[in-house]
């Protein structure tokens, strides 16, 4: 009987229970996943605590990206067969399927086939990180050459995902990090990488000084609360502010007199805006696609962790002591 992770009460890492249970058959549009590695994000944990985008109907499954092999294909399903390498793209609800298993159906929609040669490890954490960055910087900013980028939580996974985008695309990533300790590692994981330690130094002069005085056109935010002020003041004039997650227990202001005086913009955004516009779906994809085979994108892998430790690795998720990805191998 394949064991899959569920919860049966919303709470912190201990609530997450590795169960057997019985195998289940894909649908029509549906395949099943021998799943060999898991990529973690902090949209699982908000979700097992019940503080997520959307609420859980318990018991809970939850995750968003596996990566593994085809198993099973449901009724009608002609894009995978038995046997192929493939990866989950975080575009369903936790609410009807969850990747944290040893067998997992998935949706045909938010499945790709693996790249010839790419790791089930690297497979597991790209579409998250990589699409989420690709569709604020790339899609909806038009990021380019002579562009200054800031990326707090820059150690995050989609923060190193941004650094690599804003670099391919030309321009000049700054990353925000909190505090300093985490330089060396910040530095190994995104060499040559500008950066700005929030709580040690005066963000706004830092940015002007890196920019040679211009000011950054894009702020890429998953942290929010009182530190957007700074962020809006580190924009030049009609500068784009994402905020597209919510780390911050503060509440988060908007910038009113920078936002008047610079014409600047401010929005939220999430993943979905991409995966449920076919169009720029299939552009986001095919972006990913070619980079993790040209190697620009390259994942970076924090930690692994077996699945009987889904509670450790949800420790440590919360921990903020990672640089990067972590993975759960199956
Ligand atoms: N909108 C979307 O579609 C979308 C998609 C993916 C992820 N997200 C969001 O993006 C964020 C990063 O996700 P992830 O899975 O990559 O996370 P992660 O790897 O777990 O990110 C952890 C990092 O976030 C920073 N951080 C944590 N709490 C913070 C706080 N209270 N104040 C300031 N910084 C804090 C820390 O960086 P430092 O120590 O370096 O400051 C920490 O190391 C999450 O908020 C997630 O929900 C949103």
């Amino acid at each position: 009987m394949p064991r899959v992770v569920r919860f049966h009460e919303t709470g912190g890492p201990d609530v997450l229970k590795l169960e057997e249970t019985a195998q289940k058959s894909p649908g029509a549009g549906e395949i099943r996943i021998r799943v060999r590695a898991i990529g973690l994000n902090r949209a699982e944990a908000m979700f097992r605590t019940g503080a997520y985008l959307e609420t859980p109907t318990l018991p809970s499954g939850l995750g968003y990206e596996a990566s593994g092999i085809v198993d099973a294909v449901g009724p009608g399903v002609t894009e995978f067969a038995p046997g192929a390498a493939v990866s989950t793209i975080p575009a369903f609800s936790m609410t009807k399927y969850g990747m944290y298993g040893e067998e997992v159906i998935a949706p045909i929609h938010a499945v790709a086939a693996n790249p010839e040669g790419l790791s089930f490890t690297d497979a597991a954490a790209s579409w998250m990180q990589y699409l989420t960055a690709w569709g604020a910087l790339v899609d909806i900013a038009g990021v380019g050459a002579g562009d200054a980028v800031l990326i707090p939580a820059a150690t995050s996974s989609v923060g190193l995902a941004a650094i690599q985008i804003a670099r391919a695309a030309g321009a000049q990533p700054i990353a925000l990090s909190r505090r300093s300790a985490k330089r060396e590692a910040l530095l190994k994981a995104a060499p040559g990488t500008d950066i700005v330690f929030t709580e040690e130094q005066d963000v706004v002069a830092e940015v002007k000084r890196l920019t040679g005085g211009k000011g950054a056109r894009i702020a890429f935010d998953p942290v929010g609360g009182p530190m957007v002020e700074q962020l809006a003041a580190s924009l030049q004039p009609q500068g784009i502010l994402f905020i597209y997650g919510a780390l911050s227990p503060q509440p988060t202001p908007f910038p009113l007199f920078a936002a008047l005086g610079k014409g600047l913009t401010m929005r939220g955004y999430t993943l979905f805006e991409v995966s449920q516009d076919p169009a720029r779906f299939a552009a986001g994809k095919a972006y990913v696609l070619s980079g993790l085979a040209n190697g620009t994108l390259k994942p970076v892998i924090a930690r692994h962790f077996p699945l009987s430790e889904i509670v450790q690795a949800h420790r440590f998720l919360e921990s903020n002591a990672q640089i990067g990805k972590i993975i759960i191998d199956v």
